[in-house]
Formats: C-alpha cells, structure tokens, sequence
C-alpha cells in the first residue's frame, strides 16, 4: 500500500479536516472581531468529505479530527460525522468544539461514532472566560463535558491557550478539575497570526513555567507513544486526568508532526504555518478521481518542509486558525 509520508520519514496518519470557517465565539488570539460571512463558496459536501476522506484512508491516514471554526455549527455534522466514521480504514473519528452546544450533542455525538472529543477552555474563572471569548459561555461548557462522561465519552482533551497576565496562574485550578475526570488539560502556548500580532506582544508566554512548577508538584512526563502529536504529556499518581503543554517553539515540535490539514474548502495545508494551500476540490466530484487525488496528495507531500521556521518570525499566511482548523 502506498502510505503518506514525506521527504524526512514523517508518515501522516491522522487528517485534521476544518468543515467551516464559521464561529460564534470571537476569541482573542483567533477572531477578536467575530465571524464575518467571507462570500466564499460553500464548505464542502458530505459527498466532497466521503471522496477526500476515503483517498486519505487509501494512503494510511486512520484517524480524523472534524475542526473549525466551529463544527457544530454545520446543520449536516452528523451526516458528516457519519460519512467519516463509515470510511473503510477510518478508525477513529474526533471532533473539536468550542462546547456551547455540548450538553445537547454529546449523546447525538456518540451515538454517531465519534469518540475523541477536544474543546477549548482557556480559564475556569467565568468573568476570565468571557473576557477571552467574548461569551458567557463557561458553565455550559463546563456541564457539557461532564454530558460527554455520561453518555460514554472515556476521556476529553482540552486547550487552554495560554495568556500572560489572563490564565497563566490558572495551574492548581486546573489540576484540581482534572483530579478526579479523565481529562487532559494542553496548555497551548499563543501562536501568531497576521491578525493577533498586538495581543501575541502583550500575551506571549511560554510554557517553561509551567512545566517547571507540574515537576515539583510530583508530575511525570509520560512515555510517548507511537502517533503521539506534539504534545508533552504528565501524569500524576493522586490525579485521574493529565496535564499537558503544547509548545511549538521547541526544538522537538516539527519532529513528530503526523498531521495534514484540509480546510473547509478543501484544501491541503501542508503545516500550520505553511505560505500557501493547494486545492483538492476538483478531484473531490466523484469516487473516479480517487487515483488522481492519491497522486496528487503524494506528490504535494514531497514539498512538505522541515520545520515551520517559526523563530524565525514566519508564520506563513496564517490568517486566523479559525480558517485552517488550528
Ligand atoms: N495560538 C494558539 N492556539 C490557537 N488556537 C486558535 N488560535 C490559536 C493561536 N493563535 C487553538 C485554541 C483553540 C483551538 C480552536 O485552536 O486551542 O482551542
Ligand atoms: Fe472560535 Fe475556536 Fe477561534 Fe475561539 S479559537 S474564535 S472557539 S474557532
């Protein structure tokens, strides 16, 4: 079988596909002003979905993340979510929310086959939380990741995005949230973007503290594991659930990159912070193109680069990860 993998032995298995760009929270780092309506064309269909996701499959990807935006907004996510789960060689199928309508899906959700859930909860301090998102959102997000356990969820990541001076005192808050749920807590370090340069001046933390204080406190870091993603993990023997940093100025971050982008208009990222994207959309009509798509994601992949040259001050033409699934 041919296999995704690029030019330094980096194998893609796992798809991360953005189904809109659309949200209705306008969090600081991503979309300070709110969604505007862009006049694109419309997200793909599910039909497009089946055709991108099943060449995927063919080329060994197995698990696929439905981002944003915010998913959920898509009025045909479960006929998505089904089409995905449905695919021959799709093993796992997750999804990323901002979790406002979490309380309600969760159950449709996993009835539906998805069972990676990650959301984004960057303080636990409700006036905080609405400072950062622009919506009063927290104790709803809060109920509906406890929705997620009860209907059969095993376990729920999510991101914080650490802010200088807004969350980063947030740790022990945190840890105790996790003592006794089956959830991993990722603090993401902020990332720049064309439209977030003021606030990544004011706000850019990095992480180093972070896990500083977590090995004091007697948290290990976890074996890694084949297909693990960037992210640095740590356990604690008296905490149920895990704490974690994703920080993409190490040295390590580009070295276990196993992940593709396609946005909801179907097209190939080859990194967060790659300059351009490359459509797929007109080899998604039909299942008769499958060998012309499989070519051409094979042939895209052999440009993909080393690193994402992010300390270098490049970040490509990020917009906003709103657009690109972050
Ligand atoms: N830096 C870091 N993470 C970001 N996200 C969005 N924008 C940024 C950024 N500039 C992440 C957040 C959010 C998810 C949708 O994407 O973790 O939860
Ligand atoms: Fe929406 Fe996620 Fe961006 Fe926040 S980070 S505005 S929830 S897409």
């Amino acid at each position: 079988m041919q296999i995704l993998e690029d030019s330094f032995g980096r194998r893609f298995s796992y798809l991360r596909l953005s189904i809109t760009d659309a949200c209705n929270f306008s969090c600081q780092y991503c979309l300070p002003n709110g969604y505007c309506r862009t006049g694109a064309p419309a997200p793909l269909t599910p039909n497009e979905t089946s055709n991108l996701v099943a060449a995927f499959a063919e080329l060994g990807t197995w698990k696929v993340r439905l981002t944003g935006g915010e998913p959920t907004l898509r009025r045909d996510l479960l006929e998505i979510v089904d089409r995905v789960v449905t695919t021959p060689g799709v093993r796992r199928v997750a999804l990323s929310t901002n979790g406002y309508r979490l309380r309600e899906l969760a159950r449709p959700l996993f009835d539906a086959g998805v069972r990676g859930l990650n959301t984004s909860v960057d303080s636990l301090d409700r006036a905080k939380f609405f400072e950062i998102t622009g919506v009063d959102k927290l104790p709803d997000v809060l109920e509906g990741i406890d929705a997620a356990f009860d209907v059969g969820f095993e376990h729920v990541k999510v991101n914080a995005v650490l802010l200088a001076g807004l969350n980063d005192t947030e740790l022990d808050r945190f840890s105790d949230w996790v003592r006794t749920r089956p959830i991993t807590v990722r603090f993401i370090e902020l990332m720049p973007t064309a439209s977030n340069q003021d606030l990544f001046k004011r706000r850019h933390a990095r992480a180093d503290a972070i896990r500083a204080r977590l090995l004091t406190q007697g948290w290990a870091p976890r074996m890694r594991s084949e297909g693990d993603g960037p992210a640095e993990e740590f356990t604690h023997p008296e905490y149920v659930g895990r704490i974690g940093i994703i920080a993409p100025y190490s040295k390590e971050f580009c070295k276990t990159c196993n992940r593709l982008r396609v946005t909801s208009q179907g097209a190939l990222r080859l990194c967060l912070f790659a300059k351009g994207e490359v459509t797929l959309r007109d080899l998604l009509r039909e299942p008769l193109q499958r060998e012309e798509l499989k070519a051409r994601l094979i042939e895209l992949l052999a440009t993909k680069e080393v690193s994402h040259y992010l300390p270098e001050g490049k970040y490509g033409n990020t917009g906003t990860f709103s657009a690109i699934g972050g």
